[in-house]
């Protein structure tokens, strides 16, 4: 299906092979990268064409992880391609209230940080909504901001993200389809998604001012951005549901040009992605037989091999029966495949017979490389299956990828260096650390030896963990990635220097098996970038002789899950190994009890781990299969 998206990639709506359950123009690309790149060039073709009319161009813009790469894009354009935003007028969606413009927090700090700072806009073309104006002024304020608008014509192009409240700016629950724009108070889960900004959910602002809905909606063109997991019921919601108020993004169903742009994973739920043959005849492959079987039984209830020809029948799946023919081999066969996921040995099992389990017998014992894009996420997603590789006798080398330093409060910091400084009380580096630590004026920005002193206290956990778990310190490896080095949490881009790292450690051990996180949920976007390096140093090495008896397995945990139907490997747990694993994460201490970067969770790391695994295992049990009490999941990627 997204295949035949991409070839039709961006055509305008009204072109679209609408499916009946969808009321929005949607595309949908493998990643965001691609996506944003379209959207940037929309707005660029729009600049260009208004530019050779003698006309201003009017985009509204938005704020959030959505449409930065959209913004990378256009001032990439503008340095290497000369577009020039001269012609530009800009309105912003929205902004915190109270918020100073100064503030690192403010919508303003974030436009001129990744967009207005690096082009050639005007700046009294710039505007965003004051979050400093006077209450008593703000109802006048309002209404002028529209004003301005209308005075320029309306807006041409309207950017937008969308929260998991189905807000569109700051439009949340409850916002009139006549809204201009306006004062609102925020909804609680949109102050917990930015809670982590700002350090706590109890610093971030209770209100703001938006741009309204009938302001958006009067945008000539409309483009909505949503990409990750996170996205998908949302995006579900206000593509397929009614119109309605609770979910305020659904409005745009009555917007004739309007398109959202989204990566696979945000349009995971929708009906055509999630169960196509609800929608239209398919092609009945292997995979979606696997899928469509599974969702059946979880539909029904049932266990998979007490599916019936009925059940088939009324849940969409007759062309499936007319294809296969008798559903008890249907059952039988994807019951076999799931359970030939399962394996107590992870590396291979020895002297046995190898043609239906995930892993190769031979060599018996494997040299295995796991890799871990944080120092903790080896033991919160694999833990139970790194205890069994290095029980089993595998060679098990643990190489962590990023310092992970960022994630270290300043409060545990300055614990750790002043239990140091009681022992050499006149330590002068010491000292400045902490001088340092006290004194910092920006929340994320530290100087280069605390944040030494914060990856030190991080490569010692791990140690720590992996000596529990004995793994031999000779086998841990710290690459402290260049990348992730910028003493902030704006990361730069992947680099051929930390590609080589990767490459380097790959080729020294030449592993029979690696792990890698294919957890891209995380919420400043590491994990996808420490992937990218794995897989581009695959890539690279894969006519290298030992590459060619490699196999590479990805797991997810600390932020999501895979689905029963991607799961390639599931390794279960017995309850010790679980207290086991459990232990292992708990030397994190530093990622325990109030961590400083939550994601949308609230429950700490190995409360979210062991959910996942015991999930996984009542899924299984649920399909039909043995009842365990946790599972951890591994999908194969093929190179
Ligand atoms: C930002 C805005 C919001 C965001 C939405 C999604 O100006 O108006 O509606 O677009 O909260 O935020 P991200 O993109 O961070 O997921």
């Amino acid at each position: 299906m997204t295949n035949k998206l991409k070839s039709i990639a961006y055509q305008p709506p009204g072109q679209f092979e609408e499916t009946r359950y969808e009321k929005i123009h949607n595309v949908i690309f493998d990643n965001s990268v691609d996506g944003s790149k379209i959207v940037a060039n929309e707005i660029a073709t729009l600049i260009k064409a208004k530019q050779q009319q003698n006309e201003l161009c009017v985009l509204g813009l938005a704020t959030g992880s959505s449409p930065i790469k959209v913004y990378e894009e256009l001032v990439r354009q503008h340095k290497e391609e000369g577009l020039s935003f001269e012609n530009v007028v800009t309105f912003n969606l929205d902004e915190y209230y109270p918020m100073a413009p100064e503030s690192i927090h403010s919508y303003h700090y974030f436009m001129h940080q990744h967009l207005f700072n690096h082009i050639d806009i005007k700046p009294e073309n710039i505007h965003i909504p004051n979050g400093k104006i006077p209450k008593s002024k703000l109802i006048e304020y309002c209404i002028d901001y529209d004003r301005q608008i209308t005075a320029y014509g309306g807006l041409d192009f309207q950017l937008l993200g969308i929260g998991r409240t189905g807000h569109i700016g700051f439009n949340e629950p409850g916002s009139h389809i006549n809204s201009g724009t306006r004062f609102i108070t925020l909804d609680p889960l949109t102050r917990s998604d930015a809670a982590p900004g700002f350090l706590g959910i109890d610093n971030v602002p209770r209100a703001a001012i938006t741009m309204g809905i009938k302001t958006i909606l009067q945008s000539k063109r409309i483009v909505l951005l949503a990409w990750g997991n996170a996205k998908a019921p949302i995006i579900k919601r206000t593509i397929e549901g009614p119109m309605t108020s609770e979910v305020p993004a659904t409005y745009l169903q009555k917007h004739p040009n309007t398109t959202f742009v989204l990566d696979e994973e945000a349009s995971m739920d929708l009906t055509r992605i999630k169960t196509p043959w609800l929608v239209k005849d398919c092609q009945w492959h292997n995979d979606l037989i696997k899928k469509s079987v599974v969702w059946l039984s979880e539909q029904t209830g049932k266990s998979i091999l007490k599916l019936t020809e009925k059940d088939y029948n009324a849940h969409g799946m007759s062309g499936l029966m007319a294809q296969e023919g008798d559903p008890y081999d249907i059952n039988i066969r994807v019951f076999n495949q799931i359970q030939h996921t399962i394996t107590g040995w992870p590396g291979g099992k020895p002297h046995a017979d190898d043609t239906s389990r995930p892993e190769r017998e031979k060599p018996y014992k494997k040299r295995v490389l796991i890799f871990s894009p944080h120092p903790d996420d080896d033991v919160i997603s694999m833990g139970g299956t790194l205890d069994r590789l290095v029980q089993q006798g595998h060679e098990v080398h643990v190489v962590y990828q990023t310092s992970g330093s960022i994630a270290v409060s300043d409060e545990q910091a300055l614990k750790y260096a002043n239990v140091i400084l009681q022992y050499e009380p006149d330590n002068q580096d010491l000292k400045k650390i902490i001088r340092d630590l006290q004194t910092k004026e920006k929340p994320y920005e530290d100087t280069l030896p605390v944040r030494n002193l914060k990856a030190t206290i991080r490569r010692q956990e791990a140690v720590s963990a992996l000596k529990y778990l004995n793994v031999p310190l000779s086998q841990i490896h710290f690459l402290n990635m260049p990348f992730y080095e910028t003493g902030a949490i704006k990361k730069k881009p992947l680099s051929p220097a930390d590609v080589d790292l990767v490459q380097n450690i790959i080729t020294k051990v030449k592993p029979h098996q690696i792990f890698a996180a294919g957890d891209l949920a995380d919420p400043h976007g590491t994990h996808k970038v420490c992937l990218d390096a794995i897989l581009k140093s695959v890539d690279q090495l894969k006519t290298e002789d030992f590459m060619k008896h490699c196999r590479v397995w990805l797991y997810r945990g600390a932020w999501h899950e895979w689905d029963v139907p991607q799961i390639d490997m599931a390794v279960p747990m017995s309850p010790d190994q679980v207290l086991r694993k459990r232990k292992a994460v708990f030397y994190h201490e530093t990622q325990k009890d109030g961590v400083m970067f939550q994601g949308n969770d609230p429950r700490e790391f190995w409360v979210r781990a062991e959910d996942r695994n015991h999930q996984t295992a009542e899924k299984y049990h649920r399909l039909g299969l043995a009842d365990y009490e946790a599972i951890e999941a591994f999908k194969r990627y093929h190179f």
